[in-house]
């Protein structure tokens, strides 16, 4: 009978201690707020300390008759503690989901932001309409060296050591015999020296001459031709280098050919078209003069033909040279060279 009156006070105290641990737990559990949280908290109740641990053990220690009821509420009580874990763990799962959906959320009405697209720059505009005339006229587009031997640049072209003419170009020397070129024109030798005639090329590319203001780069571009075959004359110069410029600057063009000097033509002669400003009445871009010169030209010499193995009795040829910054800049009224080389995109853009 005493017995039985303390086990039923045992019971009663224990399964208010259940309870109340329960209780707790379940509590604690309720108010978290992050899986971080909820994870040390599990560790914690399902840990060799923790209070599932321990009711467990607590049962060991009863008598036996009071088991069996004791072990249901403990069974109860843990249930109860790994289902509450459980919803918790999802919900909070679901709630960081939720948080990183609404954070990475994409508004896809937004206009898209545009990638700047880049243009072409006039020289290029340029140097591809130059192109097109002359491919169009059977013409192929060569190129050679802009480190160049003292040879190619000068000597086949007429122009021996201390000729005054090397004085027209201040070069840029490497060595004595090896050189920045100064003109397109070595490309002229180089294709000679390679090819039999017929050879109809253009050669365009960078040279360089140690000079600078609003008009003059130390690196510029130039676009050589060259038309050798039997029987070219003077007549043909003229008439492909019309059309060249009627088709460039419009067929309203006036063309002239003013004599000229160059060591490797004869003879030779500058083109000038009439100013497509003010159409030959006189302005700013022409310098009053009503015309503009656009390009250097001539018959091949002879002395030039006999310096790639050429007969100059067999053959004959003419040759030009341009400047392209020089056509950009009439073309588009640029008055400062620089500008085409500054990289500035609020220039660039214009084109
Ligand atoms: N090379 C010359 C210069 O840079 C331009 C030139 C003139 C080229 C007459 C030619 C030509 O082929 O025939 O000033």
């Amino acid at each position: 009978m005493a017995e039985n009156l303390m086990a039923q006070e045992q019971m009663a105290q224990l399964t208010g201690q259940i309870e109340k641990a329960a209780g707790a737990a379940l509590e604690r559990i309720a108010k978290l707020a992050s899986l971080p949280e909820l994870n040390q908290v599990k560790v914690e109740m399902l840990g060799k300390k923790g209070i599932l641990t321990q009711m467990g053990r607590a049962m060991g220690e009863l008598p036996g008759e009071v088991r069996p009821l004791v072990g249901k509420m403990v069974n109860k009580a843990r249930q109860e503690i790994m289902k509450a874990l459980e919803e918790k763990e999802q919900a909070l799962e679901m709630q960081a989901l939720e948080e990183r959906w609404q954070k990475e959320a994409i508004d896809v009405t937004l206009p898209a932001r545009r990638r700047p697209a880049g243009s072409i720059h006039p020289l290029h505009l340029v140097l591809a309409d130059i192109k097109k005339v002359f491919i169009g006229l059977g013409f192929e587009v060569v190129e050679g060296p802009e480190v160049e031997l003292d040879y190619y640049n000068f000597e086949a072209l007429n122009v021996p050591k201390h000729h005054p003419a090397r004085d027209m170009q201040d070069t840029f020397y490497i060595t004595d015999e090896l050189l920045l070129r100064t003109q397109t024109s070595p490309v002229q030798i180089r294709t000679m020296e390679a090819r039999r005639p017929p050879v109809r090329i253009i050669a365009p590319g960078k040279v360089y001459r140690s000079d600078a203001d609003a008009t003059h780069s130390p690196m510029f571009h130039q676009v050589e031709g060259l038309y050798v075959d039997k029987k070219v004359t003077l007549g043909d110069l003229k008439g492909i280098l019309t059309l060249f410029a009627r088709s460039m600057f419009g067929e309203k063009r006036g063309v002239r050919f003013r004599p000229s000097y160059f060591p490797f033509t004869e003879p030779s002669a500058e083109m000038d078209i009439s100013c497509f400003i003010c159409e030959g009445s006189g302005c700013r871009l022409c310098k009053n003069e009503g015309w503009i010169e656009i390009l250097g030209a001539g018959m091949v010499h002879p002395r030039v033909f006999e310096m790639v193995g050429y007969d100059p009795e067999a053959v004959s040829g003419f040759a030009f040279g341009m400047g392209i910054e020089r056509v950009a800049m009439l073309r588009y009224g640029i008055d400062d060279i620089r500008l085409l080389f500054d990289s500035d995109i609020r220039f660039l853009r214009q084109f």
